[in-house]
């Protein structure tokens, strides 16, 4: 596959075009913004930690039945992927209390909520990516029951995958974020699953080991990174 056209650049990666149609490559980069691009930064590697973390995750999950938009990891901070065409919606899974839902409904970071939590938010800078719930997603016809469905319910075996593998490493799965999108009508996992887009606490001392570290200026950052990248890949 030949990397072409820059066809998008986001606020963590860009994505290139290639010569087929079916295929684009991400480029994970350091910059690192928080509060819908109000702080922003730099984290010198995160884009190789990112990308290498979330190709693993995304070959494990593939291996255990879940469709992804994983091809080949191309170089320290490319990956090949399926181009899909991204659902604007934000699926939010927790199973600890933290960040927004403690904000939000006055929960203590740390609480062990009785049942897990799924969120939907609306992808869209402009507004705050503002939570919406299914009635909103059909009525504005962003995808459709059936696909919601599917969403909802690979959302769930992601979150047992993804926690299973994880307490094996001492790493508490607190909350995170996935993308879902359509390759030719069928739905798959896409963007990324790393310390930018999840809440990884040691299991052992509660340390914070992703991007709340920069969002709230806790200290070694670039080191947090490095850890869940090591743990999951080996030193
Ligand atoms: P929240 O507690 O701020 O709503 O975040 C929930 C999870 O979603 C957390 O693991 C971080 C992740 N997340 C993103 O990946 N992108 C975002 O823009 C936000 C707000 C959260
Ligand atoms: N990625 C989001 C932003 O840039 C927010 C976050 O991860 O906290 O602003």
């Amino acid at each position: 596959m030949i990397k072409t056209d820059l066809m998008y650049e986001g606020k963590a990666k860009k994505v290139w075009k290639t010569d087929s149609e079916d295929y684009v490559i991400v480029e994970y980069k350091d910059d690192a913004t928080a509060f819908n691009g109000l702080k922003k930064g730099t984290i010198q590697g995160k884009g190789i930690v990112n990308n290498k973390v979330a190709n693993r995750l995304f070959k494990y999950l593939e291996e255990n039945g879940v469709a992804t938009h994983f091809v080949e990891e191309l170089s320290d901070r490319e990956t090949l992927v399926k181009k899909v065409e991204i659902i604007p919606v934000e699926v939010v899974v927790r199973n600890i209390a933290a960040g927004g839902l403690s904000k939000r409904l006055g929960i203590p970071e740390g609480t062990k909520l009785k049942s897990t939590v799924l969120e939907y938010c609306y992808k869209n800078d402009e507004l705050g990516d503002p939570m919406i719930n299914e009635y909103h997603a059909f009525a504005l016809g962003i995808c459709t029951a059936k696909e919601l469905e599917n969403i909802a319910y690979e959302a769930f075996k992601i979150n047992k995958l993804l926690s299973d593998l994880l307490a094996d490493l001492n790493i508490e799965l607190i909350d995170f974020k996935l993308e879902f999108g359509r390759f030719h009508g069928k739905i798959v996992l896409a963007d990324e699953i790393s310390p930018d887009t999840c809440r990884f606490w040691d299991s052992k001392t509660g340390e914070k080991l992703d991007k709340d570290r920069f969002r709230r200026d806790l200290g070694n950052v670039k080191e947090a990174y490095l850890e869940i990248m090591n743990r999951l890949l080996g030193d």
